[in-house]
C-alpha cells in the first residue's frame, strides 16, 4: 500500500535527512499545506454545487410545464396502481414501463415519480424519445447528451414509440438501455403501444427488436393504464 508523505511520522528523521528528502515540516509549511487542502476541498464543493445547479436547470428546462406540479397526491386512483407508482423508486424493480392509450395519464404518473426523485436529490434526466434522439445527434449542440442519458440516476424516456426509428436510433437506444441495465440504473419509459401489458412487450419488440426490449424490461415491469382518457376541458373563461 502506498503511504502519503504526510502520513509518515517525520519526527524520527534527522534535519539532514529531511533536507535531503525535501521535507519541510515546519509549522509554516504545515499551514500552507492546510490552506491548499482547504482550497481543494472548497473548489470540489463549489464544483459539486455547480453540477447540481446545472442538473436542476436541465431538469426544469426539459420537463414540460404542464407536468411541473405532478405528484403522488395529485394522481387519480387509476394512475396510482395501488400505490406502486409512489413505491417504485424506493422498493420497485429496476425499470418501469407505463403503457396504455393516449391521455390515460401515463406521463403525469411518470412525472409524479421524477419530480419526487429529483426533489430528493437524485440526478434525473427526462426526455421524450424524439427529443432524446435529436439531442444525441452530433450537431445537436449537446455533446454530453449520451453521457447524461447513460449515467444519470433515473432516466425517463417519454412517448417511446412516437419517434422515427432508424438504424442509427436503434443503435443509440440499444447502447443506452444496455449500459443502464449493466450498471443497474433505473429507467422509466412511457408508451402508447399495446392493448395490454403483453401486447406492449410484443409491439415494442416488433418495433425495436427483442434485445432492446429485453434490456428495457429486464428486472422491470409493465404497468398498463386502462383508465378513462383525461382531458383538461375548459368550461368557463
Ligand atoms: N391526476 C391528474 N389530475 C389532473 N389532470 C391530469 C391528471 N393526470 C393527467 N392529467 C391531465 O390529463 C392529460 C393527459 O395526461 P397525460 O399524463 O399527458 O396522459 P398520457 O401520457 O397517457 O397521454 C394532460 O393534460 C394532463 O395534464
Ligand atoms: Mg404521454
Amino acid at each position: 500500500m502506498t503511504q502519503h508523505i504526510a502520513d509518515v511520522d517525520l519526527r524520527g528523521l534527522s534535519a539532514k535527512a529531511k533536507e535531503f528528502l525535501g521535507i519541510d515540516d515546519s509549522p509554516e509549511a504545515e499551514r500552507v499545506r492546510q490552506m491548499i487542502a482547504d482550497a481543494d476541498r472548497a473548489e470540489l464543493e463549489a464544483m459539486r454545487a455547480r453540477q447540481a445547479a446545472n442538473r436542476n436547470r436541465a431538469y426544469a428546462r426539459q420537463r414540460p410545464t404542464r407536468y411541473a406540479q405532478a405528484g403522488y397526491d395529485t394522481l387519480t386512483e387509476d394512475q396510482t396502481h395501488n400505490g406502486k407508482i409512489a413505491r417504485w423508486w424506493d422498493s420497485g424493480p429496476r425499470s418501469l414501463v407505463l403503457a396504455g392509450a393516449a391521455r390515460t395519464g401515463k406521463t403525469t404518473a411518470a412525472y409524479a415519480i421524477t419530480n419526487d426523485v429529483h426533489a430528493r436529490g437524485a440526478w434525473t434526466v427526462v426526455r421524450t424519445a424524439a427529443d432524446l434522439s435529436a439531442a444525441l445527434k452530433p450537431d445537436s449542440g449537446e455533446p454530453l447528451a449520451y453521457q447524461h442519458a447513460v449515467e444519470c440516476d433515473l432516466l425517463l424516456i417519454d412517448d417511446l414509440g412516437r419517434e422515427r426509428v432508424t438504424d442509427w436510433w436503434l443503435e443509440q437506444l440499444q447502447r443506452i438501455v444496455d449500459a443502464r441495465c449493466s450498471n443497474n440504473r433505473r429507467l422509466i419509459a412511457t408508451t402508447n403501444h399495446g392493448v395490454n401489458a403483453t401486447g406492449t412487450y410484443d409491439d415494442l419488440a416488433e418495433r425495436y427488436g427483442y434485445p432492446v426490449v429485453e434490456r428495457l424490461i429486464d428486472d422491470g415491469t409493465v404497468l398498463f393504464f386502462d383508465g378513462p382518457a383525461m382531458r383538461n376541458v375548459v368550461r368557463e373563461w
